[in-house]
């Protein structure tokens, strides 16, 4: 196990959402798990006035989201309470940076925190800039002492350019190196283990490529729609919110070249290589391959469900995007023409996220006059969430006379594996930053060059009004029009259930 140092978890936006939802959790189950050092505190940074005492009770005691971990023990709780402490902080005041960098001075002499400090930025984008500022003002960005890591969430930028803004301005105060741009998930257990998939097989990667793979597709489905966080998301929409970070960290996984060795810089050089090669759409391609689409209002079995435009904090007139899908191409030389297709959406019939790799049917086909089933292609199905695993669809013969054959199952799922704890994404990242590992982080460079391709759809919906917004019911797959996309004969999306190997039904609700 890799060393953990002491050291101090300072966390901007402590009374926010995030932070009593996933990153106190996070760290709760890392203490829980033993892998905290020796010596640690949590110190929650926000404008409001708390005791130490006040926000232990609002972070930790008084936390749902900590009550369902299965350490939370009356025991552990106060144990780790004693942890977390708090400091207001007006972060557009400089002067308060200045009282923030006493007592994390007097908490290294309290409880030997050694100066070194993780900063988490979970407070809207638009203070990251005026956070990271102060805080190398007041010289907490130093690596002399300790050191010191910014933690950045997402969104990082809105479009190209306020994402170079921002790395430009992050990089004032902070090196690269020091920076840990959050994506969620690559946190997940399934994400990291197409990587281990890929290359610690010798049965996959020779067959990974142009000559092998008909197509590739990604689905992330969220069922939920955007719950109580209308105000963000109508000024978002899903490119911005899912693709342009998760599905796209996933098509860098699904898509990479074998890295010279698993260290963050090699790992990353790859991924970057992917979205360097990313093609470019014209205004053209962006109108005949990318569907944007908002769901509606619906009735399902006997419930109505809200339409998008109904829901608290949106624009009536609304033409955000609930739902994408989009088809592309990576040129380069394993990819070339094979298509990517890939689609996210909120308000569908099941939440599922899934890559699904499409084999190109074998070249000579034996058993064709024997089984109208025969001949189908070869499907490797990578569930990322829920019901974690992966699936092989292959074809057997049926027993009995001739050579009829039929598509069948191999499968591996994790909830088999008995007595293995799979960390929450949060729970792993923090701990790599902790130990000073970037590898399942965003590099500058590759975040701007996913926005290269994302920022001109977005210019095109806002410059060109006859580019539709699709709408769907709530609890359907999303606009029909997104089945267009795919080329060829009875070739669609796979429509996934949320049970990985109960597929090949239009399934749920
Ligand atoms: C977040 C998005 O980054 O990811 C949300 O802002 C989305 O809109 C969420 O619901 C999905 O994450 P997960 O882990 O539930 O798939």
């Amino acid at each position: 196990m890799k060393k953990t140092d002491n050291q101090a978890l300072v966390i901007f936006g402590a009374s926010g959402d995030l932070t009593e939802r996933k990153l106190i959790p996070a760290v709760f189950n890392l203490f829980c798990g033993g892998f905290l050092p020796e010596s640690y505190a949590v110190i929650g940074v926000s404008r409001s006035s708390f005791t130490d005492a006040a926000y232990r009770d609002k972070v930790v005691f008084n936390n749902e989201h900590l009550k369902s971990k299965p350490g939370a023990t009356e025991e552990n709780l106060k144990r780790f309470a004693k942890m977390v402490y708090y400091q207001a902080v007006d972060t557009k005041n400089t002067e308060t940076y200045v009282q923030l960098k006493n007592r994390l001075e007097a908490l290294d002499q309290e409880i030997t925190t050694k100066s070194n400090y993780i900063f988490y930025l979970a407070t809207p984008p638009s203070l990251y800039q005026t956070i990271a500022n102060g805080l190398a003002e007041n010289g907490l960005n130093n690596n002399e002492n300790g050191w010191s890591r910014l933690i950045v969430e997402k969104p990082f930028g809105y479009d190209l350019a306020s994402a170079k803004a921002l790395n430009k301005g992050l990089l004032n105060s902070f090196s690269e190196e020091q920076i840990y741009r959050i994506d969620h998930y690559l946190g997940k257990e399934t994400v990291q283990n197409m990587f281990v998939t890929r290359f610690a097989n010798s049965i996959f990667e020779p067959l990974w490529n142009r000559n092998y793979i008909h197509r590739i597709e990604i689905t992330a489905a969220e069922h939920v729609g955007v719950e109580k966080r209308g105000g963000y998301y109508d000024s978002s929409g899903a490119l911005r919110d899912m693709i342009q970070n998760h599905l796209f960290q996933l098509v860098a996984l699904v898509a990479m070249e074998p890295p010279v060795r698993p260290d963050a810089e090699s790992i990353r050089n790859e991924k970057l290589k992917v979205f360097q090669s990313l093609r470019a759409y014209s205004d053209q391609d962006i109108k005949e391959n990318v569907i944007r689409g908002q769901y509606l209002n619906s009735t399902v079995r006997g419930e109505s469900i809200s339409g998008y435009r109904e829901e608290e904090g949106v624009n009536d007139q609304s033409k955000t995007e609930t739902y994408v899908a989009m088809k592309f191409f990576i040129d380069n030389w394993r990819w070339a023409d094979v298509p990517f297709y890939i689609r996210t959406g909120k308000s569908m019939p099941t939440r599922v996220t899934e890559v699904v790799i499409h084999f190109k049917p074998n070249h000579h086909h034996l058993f064709a006059h024997d089984s109208s089933l025969s001949n189908q292609q070869n499907v490797l199905v990578i569930r990322i969430q829920p019901n974690e695993g992966i699936l092989l669809k292959f074809d057997m013969k049926i027993p009995g006379a001739g050579f009829n054959t039929e598509q069948v199952n191999m499968d591996f799922k994790y909830d088999e594996l008995s007595n293995v704890y799979v960390p929450d994404a949060y729970e792993r990242l923090i701990l790599d930053c902790m130990q000073g590992d970037a590898t399942l982080y965003a590099r500058g460079d590759s975040t701007e060059a996913a926005w290269e391709f994302i920022d001109p759809i977005l210019k095109a919906w806002e410059k060109d009004d006859s580019i539709p917004v699709y709408g769907y019911p709530a609890g359907t797959w999303g606009p029909e029009n997104a089945d267009n996309l795919i080329e060829g004969e009875n070739m669609n999306w796979r429509y996934p259930c949320s049970n990985l190997t109960d597929d090949g039904n239009y399934c749920e609700l």
